[in-house]
């Protein structure tokens, strides 16, 4: 099949792709580069950092299938998709249990002062005893979107020792048995937000998210408290953010792997502040989480050529279902507790829960 590589992926499954595909790489290229090299794409591998614009997807007439090599999928048009009969996978799992991690890293960053105690001892001053820091253990951790990576974030910190609260937006009956499980207490984000000495965030980009984190929210953050943005930049108002931090009444320090601007050469307000720490986008960055997704692309495109081979299927209908049951392909990674989504409509919806 044709494929347009359009984001980084693992080296080993672009080659293992094009010993079977026509595989054409241009990693996070312009919405015209795109639109040229689409031109006869059936398929479509991205990951964030790369814009899958109404005008890309319609200079590509012969797509039929986008594999989102990880979670977020605010950077496609997802209309455009379902409008097409476009089908989309994403690969979530491998991506979160990355995630997850660096969440913890950047809380114990915070807690600890690592990055001052580096910066300050790297210069000859040995800082210890400005360096009081705080324990993990027995403090509150609030999540904000306990999906599916956010329940992972909460299932750590409770190994760790935390009391962990989760909310998601309108959860179903079994979700706060399933957190609960995890030792999550499922509760209602005003309280978590309150409670949270580490609140992590770990919501979707969408209408509705954007600009969640504002300053009214942070204005109800517990005195002394941590921020952890692992979503996305535009779910936390950086301006307000900015004020908070500078002011000090809650917030006590931040840590954000993604920003609202993320690229080369910008430098964000934030940075000029020394009690937040941030990281380029790299939650889901570990050679594991990577080589494991390129593995999961490798077995949807054989699944997927295949299937269109064997029944040499029409795609081209308003709302295909997704090619369901074929072995070897896991269909586990909606960011929802629900079963795995069956139609680009459930998929859609799934993508709407307010839960990585
Ligand atoms: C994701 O949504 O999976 C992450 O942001 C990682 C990525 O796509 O680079």
């Amino acid at each position: 099949m044709r494929i347009l590589i359009a984001s980084s992926i693992a080296p080993e499954a672009v080659a293992q792709l094009r010993m079977h595909h026509d595989v054409v790489c241009a990693f996070n290229a312009s919405e015209d580069k795109l639109k040229t090299l689409g031109h006869d794409r059936e398929v479509l591998i991205c990951r964030s950092g790369v814009t899958i614009s109404a005008a890309v997807l319609a200079g590509a007439p012969a797509l039929k299938l986008i594999i989102r090599a990880g979670s977020g999928t605010d950077n496609i048009d997802l209309n455009y998709v379902r409008q097409h009969g476009i089908q989309l996978e994403r690969i979530p799992e491998p991506g979160a249990k990355a995630v997850a991690e660096l969440a913890f890293a950047l809380m114990l960053a915070l807690a600890r002062n690592l990055l001052y105690a580096d910066q300050a001892l790297r210069q000859g001053h040995f800082a210890k005893h400005e360096l009081n820091g705080y324990l993990l253990r027995g403090k509150v951790l609030g999540i904000i979107g306990a999906g599916n990576i956010g329940s992972l974030v909460g299932e750590m910190g409770a190994a760790w020792g935390m009391k962990v609260l989760g909310c998601v937006e309108n959860p179903a009956p079994a979700v706060a048995t399933e957190l609960a499980q995890k030792q999550i207490r499922l509760t209602d984000c005003r309280e978590v937000i309150a409670k949270a000495d580490f609140l992590s965030v770990h919501v979707p980009l969408t209408a509705a998210t954007r600009n969640m984190i504002n300053a009214a929210v942070l204005s109800q953050m517990k005195p002394g408290s941590y921020l952890i943005n692992m979503a996305r930049g535009g779910v936390v108002d950086e301006q307000a953010l900015y004020q908070a931090l500078t002011e000090k009444k809650t917030v006590r320090g931040a840590a954000l792997d993604v920003h609202q601007v993320e690229r080369e050469g910008h430098i964000s307000p934030l940075a000029s502040l020394p009690n937040v720490i941030l990281t380029p986008h790299i939650g889901a960055q570990t050679i594991d989480s990577q080589r494991e997704i390129g593995g999961r692309i490798v077995e949807i495109m054989d699944s997927f050529a295949a299937y269109a081979i064997s029944t040499e299927r029409n795609f081209a209908v308003a709302a295909p279902r997704l090619y369901p049951g074929r072995p070897g392909v896991a269909w586990r990674g909606s960011d929802s507790f629900a079963d795995y989504p069956q139609t680009i409509e459930m998929n859609l919806a799934a993508v709407k829960c307010i839960a990585f």
